[in-house]
């Protein structure tokens, strides 16, 4: 190894020897260090982390079909800095950020006469850069993006396959040579057990980048050296004609994003992302505001109900259900409720898709149930399922959100379960483009967004907090219609998919094997070949309490039908549960085994914790909390029988005071969990 690392000084001071000017830029506590060189004219970077090497050296650039954009440059100035500001934000896990990093800009020019500024960000988590380009001419077509990621190391990984459409998919725990491509956020544990993830920042007017596994002899070339030979090339989501991106003459691509850290809690506890990305552009954010939420909603997905009047008694959001679960809601002082399948047009879902977005369905007296969720102080949370047709959803926007707003709506969850219009795929430049257009149009009017189907979350909330949360991952609905998520499914997401930013998981099914829905007169099957009495979530009951906490969203769902809440002891977490927490840490966890995570809410706290398939026991100290302060802590556990497979509904309930100082047993039974409310003792 040491011989490598020399290799490596040796063979950048090599490359570099033509630049006098320092290419490197370390992170503020200097355990990082990212550099970039020339050979040939051709650019790339290394990262060297605890002063053994991370990423080898791995090619930059990027292709288009007019100008020569990956060659022949040259360093034509360099200049360096720090950063180090506090910035809040309206909501998320944290209100609090720190943004502290050091800044490497290196501008070159190539004999075609394109300018490349590399803009190098070295973070003590880890570092990002994004290529800021200047090409002669009016416009760009993009070919390929040429950035490689040439791992020195082999690991353990953790990822879904790359997919242009759908990031519905397993989640793969994979040695890091077997991995052939993945989506990011790619998350991985080197050997040393450093921990990484690649994924990237402010995605906008670009295509989503996926890694692609290229070949390449481990060991070294002539020149350097290459590390473990495990080396990943992004791979951009096309246009339709094989173009990958569409760009002005002067652009700049998202950021491209390493995490790093020595525990994998830092993962999630890093706020690069955000740091990555641009502060808010609403001026007025007072009305964008998390919120717990309730719906007419799982009713479907367990086939019981429909999002139309397919059958007698069968339509789910019937005037008379709205009130029910409004009433439920104000009851409980739950702030919103969503309705699925209010409006005209479902019928043709999955063949036409001409959804009406301003046309309520012929049962369901819209104005009544609006006024009436008013009158109650409920947040109407409308639904816009487009099934994919962006052009009549686009064509319908400005008047369906004016509809909207008009009706004093401020959430809509959208939804693009479909192929998308023009042969586009799900995540190319198009769609990029399209959610973004949404979520501006939306913010005009007052309106927060929820998309399913969507892009991935690469921390535009920051710049525009009114895009709340998102799907992009295999949620709750799969439970009701296919083999279900695996026990360790939420062991995984909080360092995967949630490093990208909340998800709309939907947690709390509390009739976790459907058992009251056995026999009911309108159960159909209708998606996936699977009746839902044939599945069943497969988690305990107490997991499924505790994934109201770790699966963070700021519009936080209890999913299930409200009659299996009512009179429910446990349901009493979700009463106290509060969206809009104040801060987060994660405070323990190993990725696809367990997690533990704790948030603050005003002065309230509550702790998270959820495992895999295997029973553990942990202990968990309660320094998080303020000390000197006592708290009554409400704790909902497996009981001592519970087991996932045979015994998912036992669980408990206790109460006792606690203080900082004092450590907890958590015992979690196989894919169990255990959740905590803290309150202030006065
Ligand atoms: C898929 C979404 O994820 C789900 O929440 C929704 O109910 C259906 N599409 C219908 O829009
Ligand atoms: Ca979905």
């Amino acid at each position: 190894m040491k011989k490598i690392v020399l290799f490596v000084v040796v063979c950048l001071s090599a490359i570099c020897a033509s630049c006098k000017q320092d290419l490197t830029v370390n992170s503020p506590d200097g355990t990082i260090k990212a550099a970039l060189y020339v050979d040939g004219g051709r650019l790339g970077y290394t990262v060297i982390v605890d002063g053994k090497d991370f990423v080898t050296p791995s090619a930059l650039g990027l292709q288009s079909k007019r100008n020569v954009m990956d060659k022949d440059f040259k360093l034509m100035g360099v200049k360096h800095s720090s950063h180090s500001e506090e910035w809040t934000s309206q909501w998320g896990e944290n209100k609090q950020h720190k943004d502290v990093h050091n800044e490497l800009e290196a501008t070159f020019k190539n004999t075609d006469g394109v300018v490349l500024t590399l803009r190098v960000r070295a973070f003590d988590d880890g570092i990002g850069f994004r290529y800021e380009y200047k090409v002669p001419g009016d416009s760009v077509k993009v070919t390929d993006e040429l950035t490689e990621f040439r791992l020195a190391e082999n690991g353990t990984s953790w990822s879904i396959p790359a997919n242009f459409n759908t990031y519905e998919l397993e989640y793969r725990t994979l040695p890091l040579a077997d991995v052939a491509d993945a989506n990011t956020p790619f998350t991985f544990k080197t050997d040393s057990g450093l921990y990484g993830s690649i994924h990237e920042a402010a995605l906008y007017d670009y295509p989503e980048m996926t890694l692609q596994r290229f070949p390449v002899e481990p060991g070294m070339t002539s020149s350097c050296p290459t590390g473990s030979g495990i080396s990943f090339r992004a791979d951009l989501a096309p246009w339709p004609d094989g173009v990958k991106a569409r760009v002005p003459s002067e652009f700049h691509t998202p950021w491209r994003v390493i995490l790093i850290s020595r525990d994998a809690a830092g993962l999630v506890n890093s706020d690069l992302i955000l740091n990555l990305n641009e502060p808010c552009a609403i001026e007025d954010v007072s009305w964008i505001k998390p919120q717990r939420y309730v719906g007419v909603w799982w009713g479907m997905h367990l086939g019981i109900e429909a999002w139309y009047d397919d059958g007698p008694g069968r339509h789910g959001a019937t005037t008379a259900n709205a009130i029910k679960y409004i009433d439920f809601a104000a009851k409980n002082g739950i702030e919103g409720v969503l309705f699925e399948g209010w409006n005209d047009g479902w019928a043709s879902w999955g063949s036409r898709e001409d959804f009406d977005f301003t046309k309520p369905a012929p049962d369901f007296d819209f104005e009544k149930v609006i006024d009436y969720a008013a009158s109650k102080g409920i947040n109407y949370i409308l639904h816009h399922e487009t099934g994919g047709n962006i052009v009549s959803y686009e064509a319908q926007l400005d008047k369906a959100l004016d509809w909207a707003a008009a009706h004093g709506i401020h959430s809509i969850k959208t939804g693009y379960a479909g192929g998308i219009s023009g042969g586009q795929s799900h995540h190319g430049q198009y769609m990029v483009r399209h959610y973004q257009k949404v979520v501006e149009e939306a913010a005009k009017r007052q309106i927060m967004i929820d998309a399913h189907e969507p892009i991935k979350a690469t921390g535009i909330r920051r710049t525009w907090p009114n895009f709340m949360c998102r799907e992009g991952a295999r949620g709750m609905e799969w439970n009701a219609w296919s083999e279900g998520n695996r026990p360790e499914h939420q062991t995984i997401l909080p360092f995967t998919r949630l490093l990208g930013g909340p998800m709309d998981y939907t947690p709390g099914v509390f009739d976790i094997q459907y058992r009251n829905i056995i026999g009911n007169k309108n159960l159909r099957m209708w998606n996936n070949n699977r009746l839902a009495t044939e599945c069943r979530c497969n988690t305990t009951l107490a997991k499924q309490i505790a994934d109201w906490v770790v699966l963070y969203s700021p519009m936080q769902m209890a999913c299930d039908l409200v009659e299996n809440y009512e009179g429910h002891p446990a349901f009493q977490f979700f009463r106290d549960y509060n969206a809009d927490c104040d801060w987060s840490r994660a405070l323990a966890g190993e990725v696809g085994d367990y997690i533990v995570v704790a948030r603050r809410a005003g002065e309230v706290y509550f702790l998270g914790a959820v495992t895999d398939e295997n029973a553990r026991t942990l202990e968990q100290p309660l320094d998080f909390l303020p000390a000197g302060k006592t708290y009554a802590a409400t704790i909902y556990a497996d009981g001592a029988d519970a087991s996932w497979e045979t015994n998912p509904y036992s669980y408990q309930i206790t109460s006792r005071e606690v203080t900082s100082a004092d450590t907890l047993t958590l015992n979690l039974a196989t894919s169990g969990g255990c959740a905590i409310v803290f309150k202030p003792v006065k």
